[in-house]
């Protein structure tokens, strides 16, 4: 990871880079949606902020067909894959998405899934964004309102992520409060919608044991939380994730925000 003022808690590591790779097949029904219904068609130029391994910024290329797509992340690890998965007309650069200038040209549109819960001070970010966006420009941000479990494993890795995450100053559940922090950050919103997802809870297991091997290594949670415990919830979520244990589907609420810059 270049230097940020943030911390990447989930870590770049092959088992995170894994962990992206089930994220997008997991989101990328409700991503493709949301873009289908609120993307601007044929733009000029799209940026894909905090693109990670460039799943997204190949969906954002392929749903809005621009002249030129940008995918923009602080860590040359994740650029490194999407580079060799890369498409035509689609380009990388490393760069911390709070920092202004940009090094891209000015965007019509800018996307962004799950970045703002990483950032803590998101208002920095969206005026940052704001001043790399071409009069008129869209954006697009889908990200996390609320998860919630029946399962009791679940649930207590959701609070365990959400105290990692509040440590440094981030929330887990930026998407419930989105509206709030986008507003006189040079943007004006046209759509803001909560959409409902049950997702398999062996899929969320997955998704949850894979981040919880690279954060359960933060130096927060070896000083602070209790190790123990957080390898019985590694080894809870690792039998639900192979169906040895059944559990409930995750009730998740996705912000789906849709601006234009003022
Ligand atoms: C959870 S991943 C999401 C990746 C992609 N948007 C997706 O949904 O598949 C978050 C990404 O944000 C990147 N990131 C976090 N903080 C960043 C910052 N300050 N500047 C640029 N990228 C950042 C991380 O490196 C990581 O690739």
């Amino acid at each position: 990871m270049i230097s940020t003022t943030n911390h990447y808690t989930f870590g770049e590591t092959d088992t995170a880079a894994q962990r992206l790779a089930l994220l997008a097949s997991a989101y990328q029904p409700a991503t493709q949606a949301f873009l289908e219904e609120w993307g601007p068609s044929e733009p000029e130029h799209a940026i894909d902020l905090g693109c990670g391994p460039g799943y997204t910024t190949r969906l954002l290329h392929r749903m809005l067909r621009p002249r030129w797509t940008t995918g923009v992340d602080a860590s040359p690890r994740f650029l490194q894959d999407a580079q060799r998965a890369s498409e035509e007309d689609i380009g990388f650069v490393c760069h911390d998405v709070t920092q202004e200038p940009f090094p891209t040209a000015p965007a019509d549109v800018l996307f962004c899934r799950f970045l703002l819960t990483h950032l803590h001070d998101p208002g920095t970010a969206l005026r940052a964004w704001a001043a790399a966006a071409r009069p008129g420009a869209r954006l697009l941000v889908q990200e996390t309102a609320w998860l919630r479990a029946d399962d009791p494993t679940i649930a207590r890795y959701y609070e365990l992520v959400a105290a990692l995450q509040s440590g440094y100053g981030q929330s887990l559940e930026v998407g419930a409060e989105l509206d709030a922090r986008v507003r006189s950050r040079g943007w004006r919103i046209l759509s803001s919608r909560l959409v409902m997802l049950q997702q398999p809870a062996a899929v969320m297991a997955k998704l949850h044991a894979a981040n919880l091997r690279t954060w359960g290594r933060d130096r927060l949670v070896q000083r602070s939380f209790d190790l123990d415990e957080v390898a019985s919830v590694q080894a809870g979520l690792d039998c639900i994730a192979s169906g040895e244990q059944p559990a409930h589907p995750v009730s998740n609420a996705l912000r789906q925000l849709v601006a234009v810059v003022e």
